[in-house]
């Protein structure tokens, strides 16, 4: 047996939406290093390109393309543009998502005064943001009769978070289509094709930055709970989540699907006592 052969994902195609942002950079620079194709897939040009250029430089194969993951139509096109540039779509990661501060309840900002515009935009932009992704991109791998999909959920989808709700409501439901839609490819089209999650903890990106960290570099009084309930005591780094990405991404786990994996520093495991 070949373990390294097992995990090896080189001259594989992965498009990873979110692709530009923090983790999901950096889950696509680990994918092109280790020898996939990949399509950074992100709504704003000019940091699609950059990501772009910074896996080229760093002797990867990358293309970008520009797309709202809420927007079917541009996703199809995006679509073409990487069926294309790769012929096929093996891996998708399904990174885009996030929170904003209209959705997010304050002392100010109660729950029963919460914009409902800002709440429907987050539940749409996790939930639908990856199963409009998933719908088109999965249809491709349908045709093939293999690929990987892995969803991006959280720490918050198991238990929600203190005034996150509509980003965790989102998530929870990330876990349960995850499950809906490994069954459905294994029984309606193949085996071989796999849907599974990755739950990550705490880790410091534009979305949470300024939930956690205060302008002076200290953690705010959410910051510090966050790393007191982390048996590791500390925020995790984007690399990670790149172990559990690459052996859900290849061979290593051809018999897991419907499943979500955990990195988190032991938050989940861990009541406070
Ligand atoms: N940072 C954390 O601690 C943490 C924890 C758990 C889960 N997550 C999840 O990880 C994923 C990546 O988040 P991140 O922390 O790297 O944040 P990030 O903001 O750096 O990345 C999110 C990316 O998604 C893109 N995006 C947002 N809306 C989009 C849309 N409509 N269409 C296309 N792209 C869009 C953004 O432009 C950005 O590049 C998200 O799904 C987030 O919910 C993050």
């Amino acid at each position: 047996m070949n373990v390294y052969e097992l995990f090896s994902v080189a001259g594989r195609t992965a498009v990873i939406t979110g692709g530009s942002g923090v983790l999901c950079g950096t889950m696509a620079r680990a994918l092109a290093a280790a020898g996939c194709k990949v399509a950074i897939l992100g709504r704003t040009q000019a940091k699609v390109g950059q990501m772009v250029d910074r896996i080229k430089g760093e002797g990867g194969e990358a293309i970008g393309v520009t797309a709202n993951v809420l927007d079917e139509e541009g996703i199809k096109a995006a679509r073409d543009q990487v069926m294309a540039a790769f012929g096929r779509v093996d891996i998708l990661v399904n990174g885009a998502g996030g929170n904003k501060a209209e959705a997010i309840t304050t002392k100010d900002q109660t729950f029963f005064d919460l914009d409902l515009q800002a709440l429907k935009d987050i539940l749409d932009l996790n939930l639908l943001g990856t199963v409009i992704p998933t719908r088109i991109f999965g249809a491709e791998m349908a045709k093939q009769g293999s690929g990987a999909v892995v969803n991006i959920s959280s720490a918050a989808s198991f238990r929600p978070m203190t005034r996150v709700m509509p980003y965790a409501a989102a998530k929870a439901a990330i876990n349960n289509f995850t499950q809906w839609m490994a069954v459905y490819m294994a029984q309606e089209f193949s085996p071989g094709i796999r849907v599974n999650a990755i739950a990550p903890g705490f880790f410091i990106a534009d979305q949470n930055r300024d939930l956690v960290i205060k302008p002076n570099g200290e953690y705010t009084e959410r910051g510090q709970l966050i790393v007191d309930h982390t048996p590791m005591g500390r925020f995790g780094e984007a690399e990670e989540l790149v172990g559990a990405l690459i052996w859900l991404a290849s061979d290593a786990s051809r018999f897991v699907t419907g499943t979500v994996v955990v990195v988190d520093g032991g938050f989940q495991a861990y009541p406070g006592v």
